[in-house]
């Protein structure tokens, strides 16, 4: 099996290119092999490489900026998508690909279902979406993955933020009226990998096609999560951690009250159950950095 990879220097994609190395050939390209702002470069890449299944786990990610870069953000997180999808369709790849549960506005207060009314209040969340029905248009087999609040011990992530001015600062002002679930990298990479061994087992295309949520079980705000981030490192006693409403944090893309992620479609159709955050979070600072 051919496995071209998508975005392997970032925090999903680091963890697949680990987790992925024995179930075939992994291809792993990064930006400088496939710029995906670079529209027309996309279809003659995957034509040359002739994967069986293509991993995109590279996305333009940098909520507030895409206010500012709205049309970047649109190319990479919207337009992309599909035309990879098509590329798959070509030489009849299957396509993975995860979204976010910032395409829902966070006025529910029970977990989303992947039915449900999707709003974005934001750019980047208006061009995954784009992402999401390009995908679906373009009628290859695939699977988009809706995750939420990822973090890694790699790259850009709210945990290595919080472990960072944790030692520099003594006082951290934190949303406690956010919540979401906190998802680690490495959960969603093994996961991703459980479901691409059963999809090959089963040989289950296309009916298991479509958008599935899929976040570490349990629920918290972004001030629970610093907080378990430090209890968990020992360095609690360090640090006062301050919960502030969203009010008293003005961010240029505004972002759900509420966004956590039914995963029941996930656990029915793949017979797969998702840690709860705070045994993946333990996992995750007891691992070594993926990349
Ligand atoms: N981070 C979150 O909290 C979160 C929440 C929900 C859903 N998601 C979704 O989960 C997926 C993985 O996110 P992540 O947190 O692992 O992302 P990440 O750590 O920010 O990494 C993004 C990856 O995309 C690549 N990339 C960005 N622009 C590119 C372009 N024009 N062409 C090619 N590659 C490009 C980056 O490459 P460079 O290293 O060259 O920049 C990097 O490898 C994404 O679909 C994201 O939307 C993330």
């Amino acid at each position: 099996m051919k496995i071209l990879l998508i975005g392997k220097t970032g925090q999903v994609g680091g963890e697949l290119n680990n987790i992925l190395k024995d179930m075939g050939e992994v291809v792993s390209v990064e930006r400088k092999q496939l710029d995906l702002s670079k529209i027309d470069s996309i279809e003659p890449t995957v034509l040359d490489i002739q994967p069986d299944i293509i991993i995109n786990a590279a996305a333009y990610t940098a909520v507030d900026k895409a206010e500012e870069e709205p049309d970047l953000a649109m190319t990479v997180n919207g337009v992309a998508p599909g035309v990879l999808a098509e590329a798959a369709k070509k030489v009849g790849a299957r396509l993975i690909h995860y979204s976010t549960d910032y395409v829902f506005d966070g006025r529910s207060n029970t977990p989303y279902r992947e039915e449900d009314t999707t709003c974005p209040l934001s750019i980047y969340g208006e061009s995954k979406l784009a992402g999401e029905k390009s995908i679906a248009e373009a009628g290859a087999p695939y699977l988009i993955f809706r995750t939420s609040w990822v973090y890694s011990l790699q790259g850009k992530s709210f945990l290595r933020t919080i472990k960072k001015l944790a030692a520099e600062k003594d006082t951290l002002r934190i949303v406690d009226d956010q919540i979401g679930a906190p998802t680690w990298a490495g959960s969603i990479a093994l996961a991703t990998r459980k479901i691409l061994e059963q999809c090959v087992r089963d040989n289950s295309e296309p009916s298991l096609s479509g958008v599935f949520h899929l976040t570490c079980q349990g629920q918290s705000s972004w001030h629970g999560f610093a907080k378990e981030i430090l209890d968990l490192s020992g360095t609690s006693q360090d640090t006062q951690l301050l919960p502030i409403p969203t009010s008293d944090y003005p961010t240029p893309a505004a972002r759900p009250l509420y966004s956590v992620l039914s995963n029941d479609k996930l656990e029915k159709a793949f017979a797969f159950k998702m840690p709860h955050w705070h045994d993946a979070l333990k996992d995750c600072l007891s691992s070594t950095p993926a990349i």
